[in-house]
Order: C-alpha cells, then sequence, then structure tokens
C-alpha cells in the first residue's frame, strides 16, 4: 500500500510505521488519521506481525490534531460527523501488542495516540502535554481518561488544566512511559522491546495484553476472575505446554503459533 503522511516498514515480525508529515510536525489530520488506520489494521491482521511500533520523528512524535482544519468545524460539523472518527481509535482497538517510540512533541491528540498504545518508551527529547485547553476545548480521544488512569487524578488534572508540557523524566516518574532512553536510541529500543514481544507464542501475547488491559475495565476482584480464566485457557495451547518443556529441558521454546 502507499501511503503519503506515515511509512510503513516491515522488519522481520514487528510491524513499524512512523508518522511522517515533517512540514506541519506530523499534526493529525484526516489523511494521516485514515492512512494510519489502515496501515495499523493491515499489521494487526498480517500473520507475519507479532508487534506494532508506532514512532515519528526526532522532532515530533505528533503535536496534536491538526488544528488548522479542524478550527472551521461547527457544533453541528463535529456531531453529526462524530468527529473524531473511528479511525482516531484504531490503535486502542488492536489485538497485537503495541509500542510507542515517543521523540519530541507528543502533545494533544499525539500524547492521546501514544498513550493507545501498550508500551510507550521516550527519547529524552521527549515532551506529552494535553495543551488543548490552550486552544478552547479539551482533549477528545481519550486524553482525560487514558492520562488520568496512567499517572494519576493530580497530575493529570494540573496538565489537562494548564496545557503544561511534561519532560520525559517526568513522564516516567509519573509511569505514563515505560522507560527513557537517548534520543539517538529510541528506535533501536523500540525494536529491541517490540522484537521481544513478537518473539513470544502470539496467543499468549494477545491473553497477556488483554488480562492488563483488564485491570481498566474493571473492579480488582472481576479482573483478578478474568485473569484465572484466561491463566486456565493458556493451558489449552501447545505452545504452553512447549513453554514449560523447553525450559524443563534448558532449551529455547519453539512456539508453534506465532
Ligand atoms: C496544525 C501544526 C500543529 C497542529 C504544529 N503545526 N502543530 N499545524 N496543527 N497541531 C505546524 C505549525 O503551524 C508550523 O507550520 C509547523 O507545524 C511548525 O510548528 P512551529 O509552531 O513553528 O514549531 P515550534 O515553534 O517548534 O513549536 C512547536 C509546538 C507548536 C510547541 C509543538 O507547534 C504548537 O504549540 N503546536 C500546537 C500544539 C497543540 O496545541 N496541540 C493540540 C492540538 S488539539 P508553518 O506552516 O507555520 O511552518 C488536539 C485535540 C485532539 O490535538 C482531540 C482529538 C481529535
Amino acid at each position: 500500500m502507499s501511503y503519503q503522511t506515515i511509512k510503513t516498514e516491515t522488519l522481520g515480525r514487528v510491524g513499524l510505521i512512523t508518522l511522517h508529515r515533517p512540514e506541519a510536525l506530523n499534526a493529525l489530520n484526516a489523511q494521516l488519521i485514515d492512512e494510519l488506520g489502515r496501515a495499523a489494521r493491515a499489521f494487526d491482521e498480517d500473520d507475519g506481525i507479532g508487534c506494532i511500533v508506532v514512532t515519528g520523528s526526532e522532532k515530533a512524535f505528533a503535536a496534536g490534531a491538526d488544528i488548522k482544519e479542524m478550527k472551521d468545524k461547527d457544533y453541528a460539523q463535529v456531531k453529526n460527523e462524530d468527529f473524531i472518527t473511528d479511525d482516531w481509535e484504531v490503535l486502542s482497538r488492536l489485538r497485537k501488542p503495541t509500542v510507542a517510540a515517543v521523540a519530541g512533541f507528543a502533545l494533544g491528540g499525539g500524547c492521546e495516540i501514544a498513550m493507545m498504545c501498550d508500551i510507550l518508551i521516550a527519547a529524552d527529547s521527549a515532551k506529552f502535554g494535553q495543551p488543548e485547553i490552550k486552544l478552547g476545548t479539551i482533549p477528545g480521544s481519550g486524553g482525560t481518561q487514558r492520562l488520568t488512569r496512567a499517572v494519576g487524578k493530580a497530575k493529570a488534572m494540573e496538565l489537562c488544566l494548564t496545557g503544561r508540557m511534561m519532560d520525559a523524566e517526568e513522564a516516567e516518574r509519573a509511569g505514563l512511559v515505560a522507560k527513557v532512553v537517548q534520543a539517538d536510541q529510541l528506535l533501536d529500543e523500540a525494536m529491541k522491546t517490540a522484537e521481544a514481544v513478537a518473539g513470544m507464542s502470539l496467543p499468549v501475547a494477545i491473553t497477556c495484553k488483554e488480562a492488563v488491559n483488564q485491570a481498566f475495565e474493571s473492579t480488582l476482584a472481576e479482573g483478578v476472575h478474568f485473569e484465572r480464566r484466561v491463566f486456565h485457557a493458556t493451558f489449552a495451547l501447545e505452545d504452553r505446554k512447549e513453554g514449560m518443556e523447553a525450559f524443563a529441558a534448558k532449551r529455547k521454546p519453539a512456539w508453534k503459533h506465532r
């Protein structure tokens, strides 16, 4: 498939999507969102892919929704077209694990898209924020919800109400990102993580992702119950048997289902 605002690459079992609108700091216009949605779905459906990495440029992961495209919309329009469209949410609905590799600005919709990914890795240059309030609006693609779940009410409230940016170190301290690396090592580190995940049994990785996500959708008792059920379900897989037998035999597991 050919895209204008993103680039895609298959590297072993990892699908890499690079947001690419350098003239606008990867601002998320309708075309980019459409292309990102199509590329992400294609990797999710590709049997050869076990993990998807989303990244941007050195200067910006994405500086938010495209303000110039959005500025003339009125209430009837955003209501009628249910702006934002479903495509904005695609990354949160993928079954395969995803890694966001963030350098530079991840603002507004850019921060929201990064937060839809399962593992967030940041360059030391990364800057996260929900500056929508400065534009007279509020986050519209999960920012008030995912940021609050990630960093807690106090910091999320402060970030959303002031629109200030948080650097990578603060984001790691607050629990938003899994790790911070030097900017020139960002993609290597993200690929290493993605390759490790893509090297697991795929049905087990998908099950594990579902179980972690359940923590955000249920009470503790319900979540623990869900985990127990899907833990039991892994015993229906040959890969569960293979993993444990390989450990006992001191060899690497040869997964059947990838
Ligand atoms: C459209 C944008 C843009 C955006 C940057 N650009 N962000 N265009 N939408 N979100 C464009 C600029 O207009 C400029 O174009 C070029 O990219 C370079 O940006 P500069 O501002 O010159 O760069 P710099 O001085 O380095 O400042 C970087 C910045 C600033 C701090 C990130 O660009 C900025 O504040 N951007 C807006 C961030 C923001 O408010 N995001 C939230 C959007 S609302 P020209 O043509 O002048 O060179 C949102 C809602 C989501 O995301 C809700 C769900 C839909």
